[in-house]
């Protein structure tokens, strides 16, 4: 861990195996774009995946109804179908599409990469191909078939219980809960590094023990969120079945009496 935290590596450093290059301008359009898939790992798609776990996700721990109102709240936000594009789903594509080009430039052109020999190197590609993985199974199973949950927010704790009660997906949640948070935590880490924000040996080392915390409090709300899933019996989520007419129709009745307020 302590050769992560090794000072930016100096322009003629080619060939060192340890720190961490400072974005150079002078290298045109690449320059441009490795700023930007950068900057996008912290905002938008870092700011998201912030929301995603420590927010939306944490209220399922305190049960169903408190799952699907964040839920709900979510869906009806103003434009929501474009938040979700330009918010997220462009940034996020394109961050992991650039991020597979350095990963594949990368092995080609170790020179370029000062840290490369670094297992945190290494990490940082594995933890973001698990995190791409993930997210593509995820969107397609959560937003884009069986029951749609921005018309029935209240199948959403349901929904989710019926993937994480199978083993098999449960442990890929786990996996993929630990990748992205790794892959976060770290990367808040290397931006300071490159962007110069945070700078010398020492104040490194220290930001690099604040970034494994928050790689910590992440993974640990996540787990949390899991467990509050497990540790119910399965909710209703097919929108056909009485039970969830009746919630549905009740939510209904709630949101109509506070509108008619
Ligand atoms: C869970 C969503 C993701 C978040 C929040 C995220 C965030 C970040 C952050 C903050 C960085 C540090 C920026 C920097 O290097 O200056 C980074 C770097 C990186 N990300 Fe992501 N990322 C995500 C998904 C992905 C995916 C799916 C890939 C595809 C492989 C990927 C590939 C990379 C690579 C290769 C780097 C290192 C770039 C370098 O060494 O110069 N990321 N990411």
């Amino acid at each position: 861990m302590a050769s992560a935290a090794s000072s930016t590596a100096p322009a003629g450093m080619k060939n060192a195996t340890h720190g961490v290059a400072p974005l150079r301008a002078g290298e045109g359009v690449s320059f441009l774009l490795r700023r930007l898939h950068s900057l996008s790992g912290i905002v938008p798609v870092g700011a998201f995946l912030f929301e995603h776990i420590l927010i939306s996700n944490s209220t399922a721990i305190s049960g169903p109804d408190a799952y699907a109102r964040q839920v709900s709240f979510l869906a009806n936000l103003p434009l929501v179908f474009f938040l979700e594009l330009f918010g997220i789903w462009l940034p996020i594509a394109f961050h992991a599409l650039y991020g597979f080009y350095i990963w594949y430039r990368g092995e080609g052109n170790v020179a370029e990469y000062p840290w490369a020999g670094n297992w945190m190197y290494t990490a940082q590609r594995w933890t973001g191909g698990i995190a791409f993985a993930y997210i593509i199974w995820h969107t397609w199973t959560m937003r884009f078939t069986g029951v749609d949950l921005h018309a029935f927010p209240n199948a959403s704790f349901g929904k989710v219980q019926e993937e994480v009660f199978q083993t098999p997906f449960f442990l890929f949640y786990v996996a993929a809960l630990i990748a992205a948070s790794w892959h976060f935590a770290y990367g808040i880490w290397l931006f300071s590094a490159k962007w110069g924000i945070v700078s010398g040996e020492k104040a490194r080392k220290r930001f690099l023990v604040v970034c494994l915390a928050f790689f910590f409090v992440l993974t640990g709300a996540g787990l949390a969120s899991l467990t509050a899933f497990r540790s119910r019996p399965q909710q209703p989520y097919e929108p056909g079945s009485a039970t969830m007419q009746s919630t549905q129709a009740a939510a209904n009745q709630a949101t109509a009496n506070t509108e008619g307020r």
